[in-house]
């Protein structure tokens, strides 16, 4: 059994030798976030697969942030180290579903979060993420919006866009819903001069009583340029390891359950036999990327929010 820094070396070899990038979410364990190139939330990552130079992209994330990069590099090989590290909410919409309602409602726009399957996007007119979901809706000519599948963002984003209707498709992060009101109260009563910075993926009695709200990226922003010290972390719990990396003189409190499963199941022993393998692949049929890469498109050109 080869030593965790035998396997980080050799992770490192490969990566050169295939002229490899790797590209990892926030939500990563410790261990892949040190390794990666690049480190980031969901806009970052897409930005960062659409312009990067490398032939082959590791992505240490779930499937639908590795399906975007390779919608975006038809001819670059786009590697996942587990195929199984689908993203829940990213299930929850059913295509066919989706067709009856853009039928119910013809004068629609279809804005889909990031977190979506290809087929989802290729039914989508605009993709966002947590970082521009106010901004995506808000620039977009129609007033009416199926907003799919988050709800909590969703709902989120219609506090601020009061001049459209917004059709929210009933789906939601389990990591991000389980999220109480009451489970925030508990370690602002412990540490009471803490901000709540909190993700719009939670249920909108938390957004309710946030200090703010943000993309993972967005929380990473606010705590460097904050001239506050502490902070609870309404995100996933490993959001924490990058934000005290960035901040160590800043204190981040985190609540246990807040647990992305999905998201661990990139290991590093994983990732040395992606880059050993070259595998697995993440393919997305031509006709299906086709479609999909316009509403990814349109979000990258639309860009970040001004402070998400
Ligand atoms: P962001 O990193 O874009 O904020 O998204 C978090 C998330 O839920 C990813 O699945």
């Amino acid at each position: 059994m080869p030593s965790k820094e035998e396997i980080k070396r050799r992770i490192l070899e490969l990566k050169k030798e295939n002229n490899a990038i790797i590209l990892a979410h926030n939500y990563q364990i410790p261990d892949i976030q040190d390794l990666a190139d690049f480190l980031g939330d969901s806009l970052a990552l897409a930005i960062k697969a659409k312009e990067t130079e490398a032939d082959v992209i590791v992505f240490c994330g779930v499937d639908f942030m590795a399906e975007t990069a390779a919608i975006l590099n038809p001819g670059k090989k786009v590697i996942i180290p587990d195929l199984s590290a689908r993203c829940p909410l990213a299930s929850m919409v059913d295509p066919d579903g989706l067709r009856k309602l853009k039928e119910k409602h013809p004068d629609a726009a279809v804005v889909s979060y990031v977190n979506t399957t290809a087929e989802t996007k290729a039914l989508s007119d605009y993709c966002c993420t947590s970082a521009n979901a106010v901004k995506v809706v808000e620039s977009i000519p129609e007033k009416k919006v199926i907003f799919t599948p988050d709800r909590n963002l969703g709902a989120y984003v219609q506090r601020f866009v009061k001049d459209k209707e917004i059709i929210l498709w009933p789906g939601f992060c389990a990591t991000h819903d389980r999220l109480t009101v009451e489970d925030f109260m508990e370690l602002k009563r412990k540490h009471p001069d803490a901000e709540i910075m909190a993700h719009p993926e939670c249920r909108p009695e938390v957004i309710d009583i946030a200090d703010h709200v943000f993309s993972t990226g967005g929380m990473v922003k606010h705590a460097v340029d904050s001239d506050k010290r502490e902070f609870i972390v309404g995100t996933e719990k490993e959001m924490a390891y990058r934000l005290r990396k960035e901040c160590p003189d800043k204190v981040f409190y985190t609540i246990d359950k807040a647990i992305c499963p999905t998201m661990k199941k990139i290991t590093l022993e994983k990732l040395l036999r992606a880059l050993e393998t070259l595998s697995p692949v993440v393919t997305v049929p031509e006709d299906i990327a086709e479609k999909a890469r316009i509403p990814i498109e349109r979000m990258i050109a639309i860009g970040r929010g001004e402070k998400n």
